[in-house]
């Protein structure tokens, strides 16, 4: 198989992205990320749709364009359908089937959760082979989910934890909007982690079974700590930010590495990847890195560029599903959610 060229379009949330991979190797990826969400604390999806059917048609020409091939070299046309929200799905949805009917190619749905993983095996060059092999543990940590999966192989992965509540990425941004950071907080709360001490405070842990996780405590917790510190001292957000990120991030990836680390133990399979906005944390990478260290695990830390949603996790994955002959047909209608399996 050579020569598959294949598009990808991703516009699950607030991103709307097109990539263009040729043979697995990527040829382009871009990004138009919504600012209009930032005056509100977070995603309106309305006006995410908005933005998507603005942003849609010049992101794809100029993943094109930088992929320096002419859209009559095009083999497929992947789309997320979903889960994501519906009316930024449908944007994306319906660009790939007038696309893929324009052009009179096939269209490949993908699970946009099983893009986050496959993100691993995309290739920044052609001798670029650092993906992690099969069977591998994969941390999936975003906005929207915090979930451990078992995967076995491309389309065979087996959700064995996750989250009965927030996300470790939800907990991040809610957080981060009681200490007044802005949208989306991860990043702000990760910069002024940097400058502070991961001891100054303690907020409660959760207790769930297996391996699964759980973010409110921790969320009602850390807003009591500054409830009742607020009624001293009005400024102690502004004077302790840097001590509550610091604090607030150590304990979420805690949380994160406490129940991956018994997932590896248990599954024995030492190969352990990471994927999610939330995998851009700089404190989670250095756990990662330390565990590999002491443990031995085998790790995968994907490119930044590759962390949050994008289009090039969309494209490789339909170049596994092309391989397969994995078609959709023209009647496909996004979905909003997922259960236990992603794909
Ligand atoms: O994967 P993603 O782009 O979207 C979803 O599918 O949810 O993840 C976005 C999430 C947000 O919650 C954002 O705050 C978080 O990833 N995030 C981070 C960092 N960069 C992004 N969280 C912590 N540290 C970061 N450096």
């Amino acid at each position: 198989m050579s020569n598959v060229t294949i598009l990808g379009i991703e516009s699950s949330c607030d991103d709307t992205s097109c990539a263009v991979i040729r043979d697995g190797v990527l040829l382009s990826n871009v990004i138009a990320s919504q600012a209009v969400h930032e005056a509100y604390g977070g995603v309106v999806p309305e006006l995410a749709s908005r933005a998507h059917q603005q942003n849609i048609v010049p992101v794809v020409s100029e993943a094109i364009r930088r992929a320096g091939i002419h859209r009559s070299e095009l083999t497929a046309v992947a789309f997320t359908r979903g889960p994501g929200l519906l009316g930024s799905l449908l944007v994306g949805t319906s660009f790939a089937k007038g696309l893929a009917i324009s052009l009179g190619i096939p269209m490949i749905e993908v699970n946009h959760l099983q893009a986050h993983v496959l993100a691993h095996f995309i290739k920044q060059s052609p001798d670029d082979n650092a993906h992690p092999a099969f069977p591998f543990i994969c941390l999936l940590v975003s906005g929207g989910n915090s979930q451990i999966i078992r995967v076995e192989a491309y389309d065979r992965m087996e959700v064995i934890g996750q989250t009965i509540d927030d996300a470790a990425g939800e907990a991040f941004d809610k957080c981060a909007k009681v200490m007044g950071l802005g949208y989306p907080g991860g990043p702000i709360v990760n910069r002024l982690a940097n400058e502070g001490n991961p001891r100054a405070f303690t907020f409660s842990k959760p207790h769930v079974p297996g391996y699964d996780y759980s973010f409110s405590g921790l969320k009602t917790s850390f807003l009591y700590t500054l409830r009742d510190a607020l009624k001293d001292d009005p400024d102690f957000v502004e004077k302790h930010k840097a001590d509550l990120c610091a604090s607030l991030q150590a304990t979420v990836i805690d949380i994160l590495m406490d129940k991956l680390r018994r997932a590896v133990a248990d599954t024995g399979i030492r190969e352990v990847a990471v994927a999610g906005g939330v995998s851009a944390n700089s404190g989670l990478r250095d756990a990662f890195r330390d565990h590999a260290e002491r443990l031995g695990w085998n790790i995968f830390l994907p490119p930044n560029a590759f962390t949050t949603d994008n289009a090039a996790m969309v494209a490789m994955t339909g170049y596994f599903k092309y391989a397969d002959g994995l078609f959709c047909a023209m009647d496909a209608a996004p979905y909003a959610r997922v259960t236990s399996t992603i794909c």
